[in-house]
């Protein structure tokens, strides 16, 4: 969509102080000189209706929405793309003359962080850690991309878990899904496991000291833990799986890339991703 006329868009989430979208956006929006700015909604469940019916009414390109509204926020779109629907999150809206369609970018963001280890992911298996948006994106790149033997979730709220395994082995009858109900058998799964996804936001900012496991899960020299929070850039769960020798993965890749796509959507121009990696290892390097 390019337009001379100025165009807002921004993000919706609760708690959302420590986004660095508005920083990235922002410095991509400066180089490509386009008249676009990216605003900050910090929004609990029951005004999330409200601000959508604003949004469209207003001179809004679109939004991202993030923790917790990426499933919810469904029920109040004109209509959802592809993937999204597939998956039942959403990240990323569009609004075109007042119609809201949405779409998730976090399925290419998480992509684009694997693809270095997609070797050793295939045919191995997978867990998961969470059960919410994030965690549908991730299961749902990892089953596409990487063609796992087998993906196991675990979630503070099981019911939560269970449903994406009875939805995820009608997708890809060729992975097998479990729901790890049991808290107890959470490390001989996780020794059992390649690659290790936190999609919970346990450590995130400002609660940097906590950790999804506790102290006496080990990670080996053979494993791929990936976290998808950014912000701190390493996350106890990461520091703890780096000094025990594991291949980490921090959020940063997967969220410049899910960025790109949203940008791209909104803006109809080209992303600057190196400099926007710079921007963002920049924010979070200095704060
Ligand atoms: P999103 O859709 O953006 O992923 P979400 O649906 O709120 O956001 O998902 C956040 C995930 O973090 C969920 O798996 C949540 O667990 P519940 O389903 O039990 O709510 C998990 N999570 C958040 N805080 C947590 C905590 N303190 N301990 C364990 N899990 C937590």
């Amino acid at each position: 969509m390019k337009s001379q006329s100025h165009h807002r868009v921004g993000i919706i989430g609760h708690p959302i102080a420590h986004t660095l979208s508005p920083a990235m956006h922002t410095a991509a929006f400066d180089e490509l000189r386009i008249p676009f700015t990216y605003g900050v909604f910090d929004v609990i469940d029951e005004f999330l209706p409200a601000l959508l019916a604003s949004l469209r009414k207003n001179e809004f390109a679109g939004v991202n929405i993030t923790i917790p509204h990426k499933e919810r926020v469904i029920g109040l779109l004109d209509s959802v793309k592809d993937d999204a629907a597939t998956i039942g999150a959403v990240n990323t809206i569009v609004n075109l003359n007042g119609k809201l369609t949405g779409y998730n970018t976090d399925i290419a963001g998480i992509q684009k962080a694997l693809e270095p280890f997609g070797e050793r992911i295939r045919s191995g298996s997978v867990l998961v850690l969470g059960a919410g948006g994030g965690a549908r994106a991730a299961v749902y790149a990892i089953s596409r991309n990487f063609s796992p033997s087998s993906v196991r979730l675990y979630n503070r709220t099981i019911s939560r878990a269970e449903a994406i395994v009875n939805e995820f082995k009608k997708i890809f009858p060729g992975v097998a899904f479990e729901n790890v109900a049991d808290v107890k058998r959470i490390p001989a799964v996780a020794a059992d496991s390649v690659l290790i996804v936190n999609t919970t936001s346990v450590g995130m900012t400002p609660n940097n000291g906590t950790s999804p496991f506790s102290p006496a899960i080990r990670f080996s020299n053979q494993q791929i833990i990936f976290d998808i929070i950014y912000t701190p850039i390493e996350t106890e769960f990461l520091r703890r799986a780096k000094s025990d020798g594991a291949q980490t993965i921090n959020g940063v890749e997967m969220f410049v890339h899910q960025g790109a796509k949203a940008f791209e959507l909104w803006t109809g121009e080209r992303f600057p991703v190196d400099l926007a990696r710079q921007a963002v290892l920049k924010a979070l390097t200095s704060t």
